[in-house]
């Protein structure tokens, strides 16, 4: 039986982990100006982390967490013996929740010291309903920016997302940019109380997940995707009307330094992000390219509480996350031009056979096309010799840091040169029996088929500086 990657989960080969690759390479280089360092956490944590953290009642948390069992739980389990909390773990459906637990475990954010600015990339997991732009495994690259509660904090941050976005080759045009406040606690537990009884007074119209969101989570219900739902929720009591003063300016305060930076963004009062941890500002960047139902790119927030929630000192905290599946999908649609996967340079290809077919020297043999190796006991060992001189020159070469390749399947030249030909490199260094007894080797230029010998112990040099003229 043929085995398929799992549902939801694709195998990333060369080009599209060429892609992952350069966007990794815009993070690295925007987030870098404005004093990012990278962090990688586990992928998978105590459940709790994820419980405590996003939210019990969220969909991530309620409904689509992979757990992970070790062979000793998965038997507890069977037992019905209860496990203790050290073995219940779960892959991570997001990244800020293991970030902020290691910024608490690793006091990363001292009373008194400078924020922390940190950026992450890797594979995350959630049991969702497969389709375009949506998997079970997908790619995140996110910040967090603990220690500063200023609203110039998010206005950096959100203008961090965009010139991200347009670094890995999305045109600004081409990006829609939400805008939301959430609120405290001083102003939301009275708006989520005016927005649960708004849904009780239309629950008639709403869907039965709806309703019950009235009691578990009703700002969920902003983001169900039933027309009928969206249409009653739609006339919904507003947060930007039901801010505290404090929040308010805040979010006035985002604005206004978006609007100075000229950053083009819309307010959507509906926008209340899937995961618990957020207060006050919001947002999200949507594309209408390639993406249909799922043209989320990224979003992020602010989540003042959080630090606090994993047991540690109060820390004001915001991030974001994007999505890479979604970045290539949008880069396909748009047609948008991305480097080539870094090409072999030179080829190192040896006569074998040589001796058995006659023929000693590089020209004879590929005029010749000389084909299987010897069998006879000298060309046998001239052969050994040969392949690994081709070996060692090739090694040779790396260490100069020319990306290098070699046959190592015993090809006739005329194969070999073949092969150069298609990986597209740009020379080919070719070691005869007749040229390697002298300490030469020839050097074929591909592109205009000009040979010369050079000394072998001077080919790294040589090769370099070709290289480089270009
Ligand atoms: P999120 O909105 O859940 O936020 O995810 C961020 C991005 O990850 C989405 O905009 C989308 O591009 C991508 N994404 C999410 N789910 C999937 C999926 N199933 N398949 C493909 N791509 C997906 C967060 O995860 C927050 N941790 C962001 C954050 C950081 N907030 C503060 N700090």
């Amino acid at each position: 039986m043929a085995f398929h990657a799992a549902s939801g989960t694709a195998d990333l080969l060369p080009e599209r982990a060429h892609d992952f690759h350069l966007i990794e390479r815009a993070a690295q280089q925007v987030f870098g100006l404005y004093g990012y360092q990278q962090i990688a956490t586990p992928a998978f944590e105590q459940t709790d982390v994820f419980v405590r953290g996003i939210g019990q009642a969220t969909d991530v948390v309620g409904k689509e967490m992979y757990y992970v069992f070790s062979q000793d739980a998965a038997t507890k389990l069977v037992e019905k013996t209860a496990l203790k909390a050290d073995q219940r773990l779960a892959l991570r459906p997001e990244g800020t929740a293991g970030v902020v637990r290691a910024a608490v475990q690793h006091n990363l954010v001292p009373p008194g010291a400078a924020p922390a600015r940190l950026w992450y990339a890797g594979p995350m997991f959630r049991h969702e309903r497969q389709q375009k732009g949506r998997y079970r495994q997908f790619h995140q690259i996110g910040v967090e920016f603990l220690g500063a509660a200023e609203a110039s904090a998010d206005a950096e941050v959100v203008l961090m997302l965009m010139r991200f976005f347009v670094a890995c080759g999305i045109p600004a045009e081409a990006m829609r940019l939400y805008l939301n406040s959430m609120g405290d606690d001083d102003c939301r537990p009275a708006y989520r109380a005016q927005v649960r009884n708004y849904i009780l007074a239309h629950s008639g119209t709403l869907c039965p997940e709806c309703q019950r969101r009235a009691d578990t989570n009703p700002l969920r219900a902003f983001d169900c995707k039933n027309p009928d739902c969206a249409a009653v929720m739609a006339d919904a009591p507003r947060i930007t009307d039901a801010l505290c003063p404090s929040c308010a300016e805040h979010y006035a305060q985002v604005k206004a330094l978006l609007v100075t930076e000229g950053l083009a963004f819309e307010e959507n009062p509906r926008l209340v992000r899937g995961l618990d941890y957020y207060t006050r500002t919001v947002f999200e960047v949507q594309v209408d390219a390639g993406l249909g139902a799922q043209n989320a790119i990224g979003g992020g927030g602010r989540y003042d509480k959080l630090m606090e929630e994993f047991g540690g000192k109060p820390t004001p905290g915001l991030g974001f996350a994007v999505g890479l599946e979604r970045i290539v999908l949008v880069l396909d649609e748009l047609r948008v031009a991305r480097g080539v996967p870094p090409a072999t340079e030179v080829f190192v290809a040896g006569v074998v056979g040589a001796a058995a077919s006659g023929t000693a020297s590089v020209a004879g043999a590929a005029g010749a096309g000389a084909t299987a190796a010897s069998s006879t006991a000298a060309a046998s060992a001239q052969d050994t010799k040969l392949r690994a001189t081709v070996f060692s020159t090739a090694e040779a070469l790396r260490v100069a840091g020319i990306r290098t390749q070699l046959d190592h399947q015993g090809r006739s030249l005329k194969s070999q040169l073949k092969l150069a030909d298609k990986l597209g490199v740009c020379h080919c260094v070719i070691i005869g029996p007749e040229e390697l007894a002298v300490g030469e080797v020839v050097l074929r230029n591909m592109q205009s088929h000009a040979e010369r010998r050079v000394p072998l112990q001077k080919l790294p040099e040589i090769l370099v500086e070709e290289l480089r003229s270009g």
